[in-house]
């Protein structure tokens, strides 16, 4: 029997002194495996007499079972104790703020878009749309810019296909949002004060031109509208855009949908090559505008000896690089995630008028 009292010695004292689960596990089966040390006694049982056997084979029994309850028993302790170091290691403070997520940023045109449109919204203006693929009397003959007007030359179309043997004029991607200006006075006809933004498409591609652009187009229609409100709206959304107050200055143009018609600058200067809005004695064009002629209220719906007013198109992109310091307008469209990191804005920063759009 002592044969069996050092067989059990030996593997409580491996047991008391494994350190961890994987040296419990080896233990084990070198004890209680397949081929342990106890499991090949147990074998040995086939070739005893009866009577050894039922002694030995008892014996033997007594010794498997303590193992393997002391095996069980430091197996829990293990496993607490491994949970414990765990424990001890890995905690999180639930009362720490939250790490910001990387969910993106929003592009430069649509945060001037908002822009914009907050401060628009402000003045009273309501905001509406129109189609992408527009009609060429949307486009063009409602805006008083006939088949045969030069105008047409200059919007540089994209246009759509017909079917073969339809002779109807092609529908066009809008070359302006100056369409949205005819399609909202048939819809709500006057009085009047919107703004349309939204794409626009002409074929052009450097610098500073892009097949696909931005514009955002203001119209107000009423009783006794004049150029003088025009450019008391246009100074109040430049002054709250840009931050400060800025000079605007009204140069004779011509637009076919406009009589009289002005482009309009806006002050700056150029200090060691940085383009400063708002200062100094420079001027930058940076839109469209005029009186809407009588011939566009008259397609739309709208009786020209009872109404009038004004209309502007500006170019969304170039506000946004004019107020960010973008310099090449082609980056706006080739969604290199660096550009947008750079130039993005975090999506929670939703402009107010509150706080300031700039
Ligand atoms: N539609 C003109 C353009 O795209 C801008 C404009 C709009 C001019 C409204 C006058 C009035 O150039």
């Amino acid at each position: 029997m002592t044969a069996l009292d050092d067989l059990k010695a030996k593997y409580l004292t491996a047991v008391a002194d494994a350190g961890d689960e994987a040296a419990l596990e080896a233990v084990r089966l070198e004890a209680l495996g397949k081929k342990g040390e106890i499991s090949l006694k147990m074998r040995e049982l086939g070739g005893m007499s009866p009577e050894e056997r039922s002694t030995f084979g008892a014996a033997l029994n007594v010794v498997k079972d303590e193992i393997d309850a002391a095996l069980r028993a430091k197996k829990v302790a293990l496993g607490d104790a491994a949970l414990d170091a765990r424990l001890r290691t890995e905690w999180l403070d639930v009362t720490l703020p939250a790490r910001p997520r990387p969910v993106g940023t929003i592009h430069p045109v649509s945060q001037v878009t908002e822009e914009l449109t907050a401060i628009f919204a402000d003045m009273g203006f309501a905001v509406a749309e129109g189609p992408q693929v527009e009609s060429d009397w949307y486009n063009f003959d409602a805006l008083n810019i006939p088949p045969e007007h030069p105008a047409r030359q200059e919007h540089d179309t994209f246009f759509m296909n017909r079917a073969d043997g339809d002779d109807r004029p092609p529908h066009v991607l809008r070359t302006h949002t100056s369409p949205v200006q005819i399609r909202a006075m048939l819809d709500q006809g006057a009085p009047i004060r919107i703004i349309c933004p939204g794409r626009v498409y002409r074929m052009d591609m450097d610098q500073t031109h892009s097949p696909m652009f931005h514009q955002v187009e203001g119209l107000v229609i009423g009783k006794d509208i004049s150029m003088a409100n025009l450019k008391w709206v246009l100074e109040e959304f430049f002054t709250a855009f840009f931050g400060k107050p800025v000079k605007t200055r009204f140069r004779a143009s011509h637009f076919p949908f406009t009589e009289p018609s002005a482009e309009v600058d806006i002050q700056c200067s150029w200090v060691d090559g940085q383009l400063r809005i708002g200062e100094g004695d420079g001027w930058m064009e940076v839109l469209g505008s005029g009186i809407v002629h009588p011939k566009v209220l008259r397609a739309a719906g709208v009786d020209p000896d009872e109404w009038q007013g004004f209309a502007f198109g500006m170019g969304i992109d170039r506000m946004a690089m004019l107020k960010y310091g973008i310099p090449d307008l082609r980056a706006f469209f080739e969604s290199d995630l660096r550009w947008l990191r750079h130039y993005g804005f975090a999506a929670l920063n939703v402009p107010e008028l509150a706080g300031g759009v700039a």
